[in-house]
């Protein structure tokens, strides 16, 4: 165990992203907005998280739902104003809870202003503050970019005769981060929020933020199968992850490290090898380099257990890990695995060693709900449609009760509920002890008051078939954490010798208290928490 004991509150507490769209609506007009968000703030205080990361609530002509911004330091009308963003922040600090915004770097909304001047003349003093390239002399774009959102990252503009660059929708045009103008102005951004006291930020797709100088085309993507997004035919090997990238993140750290005990989050999917290069060198990058593995692969003892041991091999000394179960991009944790395995993938996100992130409602056992395809608004689908990319199902409004909407609303929700809303909500739930959120609850409360689960150190224990073993261990206490992570009845022998222990927690509660040693029969779904005798 680390011998410094003092551990800072990103490090050793949980981050719970809330969709404010989709949390509580107390103006009801069918959208969550940040005064609903304070009206529960009970709620996230009971449930035991700290760190509390709202996705984009700025003015947006919500093209991407809010990672369109026309207005960094502004609040959406639909979702609040100023004062109530104060008395948020107010709310989170007296609690003792921290707020963590979702800054956009990359790209703004095409409605800002900076792109309604830089794209008014060439000559414009803000035409370099984006992306701007001349056709190829047959008028083509200037090079093989692919949109994630579907066709081509350039669109012309008829008025200027040149392209400009958009890796996402053609409404969110790239900032250009080769340009210092850009770095001073978006750091102002950062600024006014810090000066307001927020506790740090959550970079949107950091890793895209700067691309190659020379604008060389991608190459094919050999992997490339017709199930994928049109997005993968290419590699991104030219159009992100570039070496000076770092430039930026390390700047965007300067100024937070200005600002006692923030934290600097980024948004990388990339192979952990060149996640980890996020830390920057000296640990002077971003503190939390967002490690979605748990929401990228197949559900399998095996591989998840080589993920995990691949990650903590790579991390560099003294980077701090961290562990994502589910965010508004991707389908539901407990849609993905079932309900059954969703607990189990609690355990694991709540006991492997790193800074857990929860998705707001996998706490309740929300699944993806089906959107019938004419009431789908994510571009995602609406632009690629039929490939199953689209998001509206893992963004749907909070479930607080069994009334009309769950809850959530007085009005007509902006997204529909999930049928079963009535069984699975926060009212109910709090009644029934095996509830998902009691599980939760129970978890994360065993979490807090167990350092050595917290911010122990980890040591794999080899196990087989579908079964995960590891031991957390602190100065004091040392626990043993068996998961089976599939529906058939597994033998366990952990290999630990003359190990016993104390069941502490259990998806099978019954267990709980109970002594155990040696080989083990772990029921279908079964995941066991032991606290070692030593
Ligand atoms: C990030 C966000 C996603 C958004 C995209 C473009 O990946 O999480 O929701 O669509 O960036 O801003």
């Amino acid at each position: 165990m680390n011998r410094k004991d003092t551990y800072l509150w990103w490090q050793k507490e949980i981050i719970y992203q809330i969709y404010p769209r989709s949390f509580y609506d107390s103006s009801g007009n069918g959208t969550g907005d940040l005064n609903g968000i304070l009206q529960k703030l009970d709620y996230l205080e009971e449930l035991g998280v700290k760190g509390i990361w709202i996705s984009p609530f700025f003015p947006s002509p919500m093209a991407d739902f809010g990672y369109d911004v026309s207005d960094y330091t502004g609040i959406h009308p639909l979702i609040g104003n100023m004062d109530d963003f104060d008395r948020l922040l107010e709310g989170i600090h007296k609690r003792g809870m921290k707020m963590i915004l979702d800054f956009v770097p990359n790209h703004s909304s095409d409605e800002h202003p900076w792109f309604q001047e830089s794209k008014s003349s060439r000559d414009n003093p803000k035409r370099d503050w984006y992306v701007w390239k001349d056709p190829k002399p047959d008028g083509s774009e200037p090079n093989n970019w692919l949109s994630e959102f579907g066709g081509s990252a350039w669109t012309l503009d008829e008025n200027t005769g040149q392209y400009y660059l958009h890796t996402y929708l053609d409404k969110q045009p790239d900032l250009n981060w080769r340009n210092p103008e850009v770095h001073e102005a978006m750091l102002n951004c950062m600024r006014f929020w810090l000066d307001k006291g927020v506790d740090g930020f959550r970079v949107d797709v950091m890793w895209q933020m700067i691309k190659d100088k020379q604008f060389r085309d991608n190459p094919p993507n050999p992997d490339y199968t017709e199930d994928m997004s049109p997005y993968d035919k290419l590699l991104p090997v030219y159009s992100s992850d570039q070496p000076e990238v770092h430039d930026v993140v390390r700047e965007m750290r300067k100024l937070t490290d200005q600002y006692p005990e923030t934290v600097l989050i980024g948004e990388i999917y990339l192979p952990i090898q060149d996640l980890v290069t996020y830390y920057g060198h000296d640990l002077q990058g971003a503190q939390l380099p967002f490690n979605f593995q748990l929401v990228e692969l197949p559900w399998e003892a095996r591989r998840i257990e080589a993920a995990i041991n691949e990650y903590e091999a790579s991390l560099p000394s003294e980077g701090w890990p961290n562990w994502v179960l589910g965010n508004h991009d991707k389908s539901r944790i407990a849609s993905r695995v079932g309900p059954q395995q969703a607990r189990i993938a609690a355990m694991l996100l709540l006991t492997l060693k790193g800074t857990p992130t929860m998705y707001y409602g996998d706490e309740i056992g929300m699944t993806d709900v089906h959107i019938p395809v004419e009431m789908a608004n994510d571009p995602r689908e609406t632009k690629v449609p039929g490939k199953g990319l689209g998001r509206d199902p893992e963004r749907t409004p909070m479930q607080w009760d069994s009334s009309e909407n769950a809850g959530f609303t007085n009005g007509k929700p902006w997204l529909p509920l999930m049928e079963n809303y009535k069984k699975f909500n926060v009212a109910s739930e709090s009644k029934d002890q095996d509830s998902m959120l009691n599980f939760y609850r129970r978890l994360i409360k065993l979490r807090a008051s167990e350092k050595a689960l917290s911010v122990g150190d980890f040591y794999p224990v080899p196990a087989e078939g579908n079964v995960l073993a590891y031991r957390r261990e602190g100065p004091k206490k040392a626990f043993l954490i068996i998961l089976n992570l599939g529906d058939q009845k597994e033998q366990v022998d952990p290999e630990l010798p003359q190990w016993k222990g104390t069941v502490r927690f259990s998806t099978h509660s019954e267990k709980e208290g109970k002594e155990i040693k040696g080989s083990l029969i772990l029921q279908p779904d079964e995941g066991l928490l032991i606290e070692l005798k030593q």
